[in-house]
């Protein structure tokens, strides 16, 4: 349809591209070599999108939430009200992004009116595990619960997932003078306007 239309697509990818054995942000230039079915089906997704157009921004985006839906700071903030203890996997590295901040990103580069089609990477500022994660939305909620840190091995799941998924941002900051707000700062956000509905 967009070739079709000569329309510019703005389309999603993630951070699971990648293999994530090495502690060192992502650049585009890195290889993607997914270790899942998900990531392997999102790599074809971006290559059929290059394959079929000049025209695009693809905008790999990582560990993705929101007041809206359902995603991992919705589903802590139910289990930590329900229970006492909670065990979370710290040793898988990554950022958390917050789905409003991307959605301004878009509006962004959609309103540059620039033509710097390609592979970008946003997420939010920092770097936490999915343990500090969940900290903090404990943290900034007001909910009291006991949550230990586990490793991987210790909370098997069918799909493996990288260790370290955090992304180098320099690309689309520079390419559109944007400003990526740092993760806990926009959790604060999006957790009073959970509060508030
Ligand atoms: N979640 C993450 O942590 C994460 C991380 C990195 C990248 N991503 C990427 O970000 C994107 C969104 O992820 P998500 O977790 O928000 O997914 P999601 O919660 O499953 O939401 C997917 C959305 O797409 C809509 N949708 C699905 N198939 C559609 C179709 N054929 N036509 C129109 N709309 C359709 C769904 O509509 P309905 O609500 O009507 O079903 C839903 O609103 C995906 O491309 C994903 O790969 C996500």
């Amino acid at each position: 349809m967009c070739k079709q239309y000569g329309s510019t697509l703005i389309h999603t990818s993630t951070d699971f591209v990648f293999k994530g054995d090495k502690p060192v942000p992502l650049t585009e230039d890195d290889i993607a070599e997914p270790i899942n079915v998900y990531g392997l089906t999102k790599l074809e997704g971006e290559k059929a999108v290059i394959e079929s157009l000049e025209k695009y921004y693809t905008l790999r985006t990582s560990w993705l939430y929101s007041e809206y839906g359902n995603n991992f700071v919705k589903t802590m903030l139910k289990l930590g009200a329900e229970r006492d203890e909670l065990k979370i996997v710290a040793d898988q590295v990554g950022t958390p992004t917050y789905a409003m901040d991307m959605a301004a990103c878009i509006l962004q580069i959609i309103f540059s009116n620039m033509t710097a089609y390609g592979t970008y990477h946003y997420s939010n500022e920092g770097v936490a595990s999915w343990y500090d994660f969940a900290k903090a939305i404990f943290d900034i909620s007001g909910t009291k619960v006991k949550t230990l840190p586990i490793k991987t091995s210790e909370y098997p799941t069918r799909a493996v997932r990288p260790a370290y998924s955090v992304m180098d941002k320099t690309k689309i900051k520079r390419a559109f003078n944007i400003e990526i707000p740092y993760w806990r700062d926009s959790l604060i956000t999006c957790i009073s306007k959970i509060n508030l509905s």
